[in-house]
């Protein structure tokens, strides 16, 4: 089985950008967690992270007929790409929407999330515990 972890804005700046909303962990302990789910679960996960939404939407394209499942953090283009909604519909891949925050209980604008129109689950508010969550919700799915 193998699972695309995709990350979007500032989640690279993980541990440094707003400590009290996103925590100390840093972007690299993200990484370690992932390699040890890994072992953990026995999938092959392949992380990328990109500022750019063309980049993502890229991705996205290119996991057609290669990945089983996605995890997305689109960080801030949650609440705005239309076009990270449509690449993920295109591709129709089993996807779980993650993120680090609690969205719910923040500003308005963070309610609305386009491309968790496409994806069959979100963990919201978990830290980066979430991403685990993620990949052991897919791996039940797929199962
Ligand atoms: C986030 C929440 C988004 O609203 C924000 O723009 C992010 C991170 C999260 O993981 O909590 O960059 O997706």
């Amino acid at each position: 089985m193998k699972i695309l972890v995709i990350n979007g804005p500032n989640i690279n700046m993980l541990g440094i950008r707003e400590p009290g909303i996103y925590g100390t962990q840093s972007f690299q302990d993200l990484l370690a967690l992932l390699k040890q789910t890994e072992l953990e679960t026995g999938i092959q996960i392949t992380q990328f992270q990109s500022n750019h939404e063309g980049a993502i939407v890229d991705e996205i394209q290119k996991a057609y007929g290669i990945f089983d499942g996605i995890v997305i953090n689109p960080a801030a283009y949650t609440h705005t790409s239309v076009a990270i909604l449509d690449a993920l519909k295109a591709v129709a891949i089993p996807a779980v929407e993650v993120h680090i925050s609690d969205v719910d209980a923040r500003e308005p604008f963070r309610q609305i999330s386009y491309a968790g129109m496409a994806c069959i689950h979100t963990i919201k508010g978990q830290g980066l515990a979430g991403y685990r969550q993620a990949v052991l919700y897919l791996k039940a799915y797929l199962q």
